[in-house]
């Protein structure tokens, strides 16, 4: 009797954490935060390029995280996490969350010219079609994202991390600003520099084509004689930034420090980032940064973990705990 109460106590069963190949640092420190080994499972790439999963043991019953971020290789990221997700579901598992730090195709958000597609949506649908029950997020690009999804998540941000940070250095800058690379950005930047008791500036950025090519135009609000923290949720091509920089140099900033959540660094951007005048590149582990890239930034880049973020959200969730209050919400 004793026995049965106890077990009609428990909605799901225990965490089991599973990881697909897209961040296996961050995977293992999350593990780590959660007290919880990361299960074991095959991941297998046939010679026709399709992939195929197998766990070691049944996840019947049990409150499942798939941690996979979906940067490069974006595509076997996504299929990983798809097929992942899909194999816990024909397992049994009670609950599976989708925990995805970087989410592919989020800047895919609305349809803002004819004939084109919103793929964040069809990725939303995908993932909920293959068995997620549940989605963490960090800083999905845009917050309509988060509609996209039927099912309930967890959307976090970096920038607490990044705020705590930048005040740990404070001391050491003049008259800092932040400086938002665009004004889709102002409302995150506000609150950074909220956080961080700065003034805010904003940079007018229009894209001219499909091609990721971006124009950076005009600074609003003051930058000379100060230090500057330019904020962005994600470096792709690095060519915002590139020219961010270049504008708030032009307008007399001192030292310029470089912050964005998702280092997604792609083609030859860190090279780019390299030659910049920037004092320090702030950023996250949601994307895991190469070692070969890494070396080009030099002691000039930081990483922040989220790893006690996403294992603290982990634990309260399987406890059906407050998420909120950990931001004192
Ligand atoms: C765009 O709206 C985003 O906030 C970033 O500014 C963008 O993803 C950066 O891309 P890139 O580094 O290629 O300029």
């Amino acid at each position: 009797m004793a026995r049965n109460d106890q077990h009609a106590m428990k909605v799901y069963g225990d965490i089991k954490l599973y990881a697909g190949t897209g961040s296996p640092e961050l995977a293992q420190k999350i593990a780590d935060y959660v007290k919880a080994p990361l299960c074991g499972r095959d991941i297998i790439q046939f010679p026709n390029e399709n992939l195929f999963v197998k766990l070691h043991s049944s996840a019947r019953g049990q409150d499942v995280y798939v941690i996979q971020t979906t940067s490069s290789p974006v595509h076997r990221n996504l299929m990983e996490l798809l097929i992942l997700l899909q194999t816990l579901k024909l397992d049994s598992a009670g609950r599976i969350t989708a925990v995805i730090p970087y989410l592919a195709y989020a800047r895919s958000d609305k349809k803002d010219q004819p004939r084109v597609p919103i793929t964040a949506r069809l990725v939303a649908d995908m993932i909920e079609v293959a068995g997620a029950d549940r989605y963490i997020l960090i800083d999905p690009h845009a917050g309509q994202v988060q509609g996209f999804f039927s099912i309930p998540g967890d959307v976090l941000t970096g920038f607490y991390l990044i705020s705590d940070y930048l005040r740990s250095r404070r001391s050491e800058m003049k008259d800092p600003v932040v400086v938002t690379v665009d004004l889709g950005f102002a409302k995150k930047g506000r609150n950074v520099a909220a956080n961080i008791e700065a003034p805010i500036a904003f940079i007018e950025k229009r894209r001219v084509a499909n091609d990721a090519k971006a124009q950076a135009l005009t600074v609003i609000g003051e930058v000379e004689n100060r230090d500057v923290i330019l904020v962005d949720d994600e470096i792709d091509t690095g060519g915002s930034i590139v020219q961010a920089v270049n504008l708030v140099k032009e307008r007399g900033a001192r030292n310029v420090y470089v912050v964005c959540v998702h280092p997604v660094f792609s083609a030859n951007a860190v090279d780019r980032l390299a030659a910049l005048p920037v004092k320090q590149f702030i950023t996250t582990d949601t994307v895991p940064i190469p070692a070969e890239k890494q070396i080009l930034l030099k002691d000039r880049l930081t990483v922040i973990s989220v790893s006690a973020l996403i294992g603290e959200v982990i634990l309260r969730a399987h406890q059906g705990r407050s998420v909120g209050e950990m931001f004192n919400e």
